[in-house]
């Protein structure tokens, strides 16, 4: 299948980010520092979304109106009283020049809803956050994101023509490293 192979090959830059992350989220101790940690993906996120819409639509992707968007990060951000920073720029951004270098980059945005669940319980409990405040983004899908996921990868295995794969691989692997930049630089 196309992403197994799409997860072999970006399972490097998936743990470098991995282990930023987390070393990050481990000093987490007051709400200033995960909205902090919010503003890092809402700004590289959101900036991510409005590069790929161009080139999503009903026809390759028919449920991603259902799927989770970066404003989720812009509520979380607002309920915990602050207000969102500036997008990232598009040299901060992987270059997305048509759909396959979106699906790339869509993969890894919906990939984020699973380690988002270790990331919403661990900011949960470090912050003795209430019913779920501040934690919307992260908490995916809730009971449903395995599904959504399983679903996800079915549309992917099935766009993907061969000799498109390679052009997926890159924008995702660019994707997941731009913002392992992106929180080196701003982080
Ligand atoms: C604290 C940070 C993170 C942790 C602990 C974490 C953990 C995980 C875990 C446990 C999985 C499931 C692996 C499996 O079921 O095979 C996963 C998959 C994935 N994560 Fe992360 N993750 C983190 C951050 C991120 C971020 C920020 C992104 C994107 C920017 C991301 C993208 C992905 C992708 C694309 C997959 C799917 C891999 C596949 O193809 O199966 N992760 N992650």
């Amino acid at each position: 299948m196309f992403t197994d192979t799409l997860k072999e090959k970006t399972m490097e830059n998936h743990q470098q980010l991995e282990k930023l992350l987390v070393g990050r989220m481990k000093q987490i101790r007051i709400k200033q520092q995960y909205v902090d940690l919010l503003q890092l993906f809402y700004t590289y996120f959101e900036g991510l979304e409005q590069q790929i819409k161009p080139f999503i639509n009903e026809f390759n992707f028919p449920d991603y109106s259902k799927r989770r968007k970066a404003d989720l990060l812009e509520t979380d951000i607002n309920s915990l009283g602050a207000t969102t920073n500036a997008l990232a720029a598009s040299e901060d951004l992987p270059g997305i020049n048509n759909e396959f270098d979106a699906y790339g980059a869509l993969y890894v945005i919906e990939g984020s809803t699973l380690g988002g669940k270790i990331i919403s319980a661990m900011m949960a409990k470090h912050l003795n956050l209430a019913d779920g405040k501040g934690v919307s983004f992260f908490t995916g899908y809730g009971d449903d994101t395995e599904n959504m996921w399983q679903e996800f990868k079915q549309t992917l295995n099935r766009l993907a023509g061969e000799n498109q794969d390679e052009r997926v691989i890159e924008a995702a692997n660019q994707t997941f490293s731009k913002f392992k930049l992106w929180v080196e630089k701003i982080g």
